[in-house]
């Protein structure tokens, strides 16, 4: 039990970090809120599920660990009682259903505990989008459980070299083993979004029996309050987030979300690896979600995925029309409120220009994206939602991805675009600075549209450039829809690059990525 973190609370850490010499091959347990196609609500379950598969195929022993929502339960194969006695922080009894990966047949647990996680809504939030007022709760629980996985406490004959800790949600993972009173593994813990930071009061934590050390400003408090992503990245052996840019932006004031102190503070343990895409999911080639399938070589089929989605959607069919679409929450994050702003002065004057859209999020743009098909009839398609078949239909079918980002840890939805030879408009910033590269680059093998400032201006100017493009120089088109199909997202390198860092403590991160 690690319950002798709670009734003393400050243990003197473990300076040195591994069970035993690690052994081989290497053991991961992967720790995360989403996983696809267990529970997604964006890149984080992507990431979480390709990355394991391709560390898997690098020779790791790899298995997964997260809250049994109701369409978790649904998914996995061959579900079982792996372990279920003790209790988890807040009381409930520790109960872990093991199973497989229905996509991958990677190893999984879920954390079963109906109370915490077994409720309609998102993992984070009512059907409403309200926040569910204990998820300082449910995510410790998760936290705690693992980390009695990780300590060999759960009655699991299996304990890993290293736990790999994904957001906020992960981030007591590295606090409470840090504490432990007895060998444990190394963490690595991955910021895939400091916007996030899982802020909570630090009564509620302390309840929960996080110790007084780490609720000073020398460990976990934020503000007056408790912050999850700070713990992760206070206690955690490695840091690691999803680009070399964002890794590099987190540590300056304006976007590092008031933890760029501590950030610049763990600078030599901070790296920045490029997100890679399951690129057997994401193939243009052969994927079953969309209606023909085509290549670089053959591009006959993205016409008729055109033709197609824009007869599903309502559009006229049109094959001359330039069609833009937009798959993604729908935020602030993503300049979501820029664009509904501008895009029907940008409609009235590029006459056959089209808009599809697929996403949800903030209510009051939801309802403004949602007037749009009226004012453009046949020119403007909204649904509101997510399905991942038909994010697939989009990008397959879609001529230019319209993608604005205040910030941008990675950005996948660019990376599926250009996979599907959608010419993708971003702004110069995050992942998107490391992955898209502009029409106008000289000497470069051009994949889109880039523009600098988070400005409606910027970003039309950038569409324009775009439609233009589109409109008068086939030839350009198709190079810049080449380029982008051609270009390696997979997760080849940069999973060699995770599994580096998980597998060897001590040892420098690939020079070529190191937040400089
Ligand atoms: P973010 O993680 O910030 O949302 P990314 O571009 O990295 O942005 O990843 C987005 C992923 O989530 C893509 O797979 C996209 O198709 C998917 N997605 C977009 N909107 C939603 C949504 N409302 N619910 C679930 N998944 C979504
Ligand atoms: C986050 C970021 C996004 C990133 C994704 C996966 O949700 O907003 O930029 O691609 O995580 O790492």
């Amino acid at each position: 039990m690690i319950t002798d973190r709670a009734e003393s609370p400050d243990p003197r850490p473990q300076p040195e970090c591994s069970v035993d010499t690690p052994s081989l091959p290497l053991k991961v347990l992967v720790v995360a809120a989403e996983i696809f196609p267990l529970a997604k609500t964006g890149g984080l379950a992507d990431v979480v599920s390709a990355l394991p598969k391709a560390l898997a195929h690098l020779g790791t022993d790899v298995r997964l660990f997260m809250p049994a929502y109701p369409s978790a339960l649904a998914q996995i194969l061959s579900p079982r009682l792996d372990a279920g006695s003790g209790t988890i922080v807040g009381g409930a009894p520790l109960r872990l259903i093991g199973g497989r990966m229905p996509d991958s047949g990677l190893p999984v647990w879920l954390l079963d505990c109906p109370e915490l996680y077994q409720r309609p809504g998102s993992p984070y939030a009512d059907e409403q989008g309200h926040d569910w007022p204990d998820n300082a709760r449910r995510f410790a629980a998760l936290c705690d459980a693992a980390a009695r996985i990780a300590l060999g406490q759960a009655g699991i004959d299996w304990r890993p070299d290293v736990v790999h800790c994904h957001d906020w949600h992960t981030g007591l993972v590295p606090m409470w083993l840090h504490f432990a009173a007895q060998p444990r593994p190394r963490t690595v813990f991955t910021i895939h979004n400091a916007a996030f930071s899982g802020k909570f009061g630090l009564d509620a934590l302390r309840q929960l029996g996080v110790p007084e050390s780490a609720c000073s400003m020398d460990g976990a408090e934020f503000y007056g309050d408790f912050s999850f992503l700070k713990a992760g990245i206070r206690y955690a052996d490695k840091i690691t987030t999803v680009s070399p840019t964002y890794a590099r932006e987190i540590r300056t004031p304006e976007f590092g979300c008031g933890l760029d102190g501590l950030l610049r503070a763990r600078s030599a343990d901070l790296v920045g690896i490029m997100n890679g895409i399951d690129s057997d999911l994401w193939n243009p080639s052969h994927d079953p979600l969309v209606s023909r399938r085509y290549s670089r070589a053959d591009f006959g089929g993205k016409d008729a995925c055109k033709a197609d989605l824009q007869r599903s959607l309502g559009l006229s069919v049109d094959a001359k029309a330039p069609l833009a679409i937009f798959v993604s929450r729908i935020t602030p994050q993503k300049m979501a409120d820029v664009m509904l702003r501008h895009l029907p002065g940008l409609m009235q004057r590029t006459p056959r220009m089209q808009f599809a859209m697929l996403g949800c999020g903030d209510r009051d743009l939801e309802s403004g994206f949602k007037e749009l098909p009226d004012v453009f009839p046949g020119r403007a398609a909204v649904r509101i939602g997510y399905t991942e078949s038909m994010a697939h239909q989009l990008h397959s079918g879609g001529d230019l991805l319209l993608h604005g980002s205040r910030f941008e840890p990675c950005g996948l939805a660019p990376l599926y675009a250009m996979r599907y030879g959608t010419v993708p408009v971003v702004r110069r910033i995050g992942g998107l600075a490391d992955s898209v590269t502009d029409a106008d680059t000289p000497g470069a093998a051009p994949t889109g549209f880039v523009f600098e400032e988070p400005s409606g201006g910027a970003m039309i100017s950038a569409v324009d450039r775009c439609v233009g493009t589109y409109q008068a120089d086939p030839v350009r088109w198709r190079g810049l829809q080449s380029n982008g199909m051609a270009a390696d997202f997979s997760w080849n390198r940069s999973a060699r690059d995770y599994a580096e860092i998980l597998g060897a403590g001590h040892s420098d991160p690939p020079a070529s990525q190191q937040a400089t």
